[in-house]
């Protein structure tokens, strides 16, 4: 309950800038395009085109404006993000005691905004997110919100579709790695 006062909070104090921020055509293609889909699909899921275009059918032509937003961010899915982490080494077979550890931190930092499937809650499920990011790009996502929010092309645009900005989790390197290789094990990587 309380958690849920405080995401709408959040959402509630960012609205009028995202309002202000925005043009028409992004309001419009907002509204349509994720007004529903979100609810439905979930935010930053964009990456299922197939699916949402041949079943949008007639949306086609509202929905072409955010392709031409999403363009630059395409090239994002071999991106490193901004921040600190440029060069992660991934260890195979998975690390299990980062993943028991990353594990223990989701179930107490981010299990109430992110579920394991790749349903959306407050913000994207986590399934198949190590395919489409980067280790580095989600590293300095999980530390480095604020700057990504602010300067990141793919992160921008999930938080167009989410409105709701993630805050800050005060990660260390430490977990921010055990938190990877936990996503990796969710994605079933070895
Ligand atoms: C209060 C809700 C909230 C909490 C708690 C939260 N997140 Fe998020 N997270 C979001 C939202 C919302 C987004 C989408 C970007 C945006 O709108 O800010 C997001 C996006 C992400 C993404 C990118 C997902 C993708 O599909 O690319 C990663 C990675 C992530 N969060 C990691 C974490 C980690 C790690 C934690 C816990 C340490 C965490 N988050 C806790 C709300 C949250």
């Amino acid at each position: 309950m309380t958690l849920q006062w405080h995401v709408f909070y959040i959402w509630y104090k960012e609205f009028p800038n995202k309002i202000l921020f925005m043009t028409k055509q992004k309001l419009l293609g907002l509204l349509l395009g994720c007004g529903f889909l979100a609810l439905t699909v979930g935010c930053g899921n964009s990456s299922n085109e197939g699916g949402t275009e041949s079943t949008t059918g007639s949306d086609a032509t509202a929905t072409t404006p955010s392709t031409t937003d999403a363009a630059p961010s395409t090239g994002s899915s071999s991106d490193k993000g901004i921040g600190k982490f440029q060069n992660v080494e991934l260890t195979h077979p998975l690390d299990q005691k980062m993943v028991a550890s990353g594990k223990a931190i989701y179930e107490m930092k981010c299990q109430s905004c992110h579920k394991l499937t790749d349903e959306k809650m407050v913000g994207p499920g986590w399934k198949g997110v190590t395919d489409r990011r980067t280790p580095e790009w989600i590293m300095n996502f999980s530390t480095n919100v604020d700057e990504m929010l602010q300067k990141d092309p793919a992160a921008q645009q999930m938080l167009e579709e989410c409105l709701v900005r993630m805050p800050n989790q005060n990660l260390s390197d430490e977990d921010a790695r055990a938190l990877l290789e936990f996503m990796r094990q969710n994605d079933g990587k070895n």
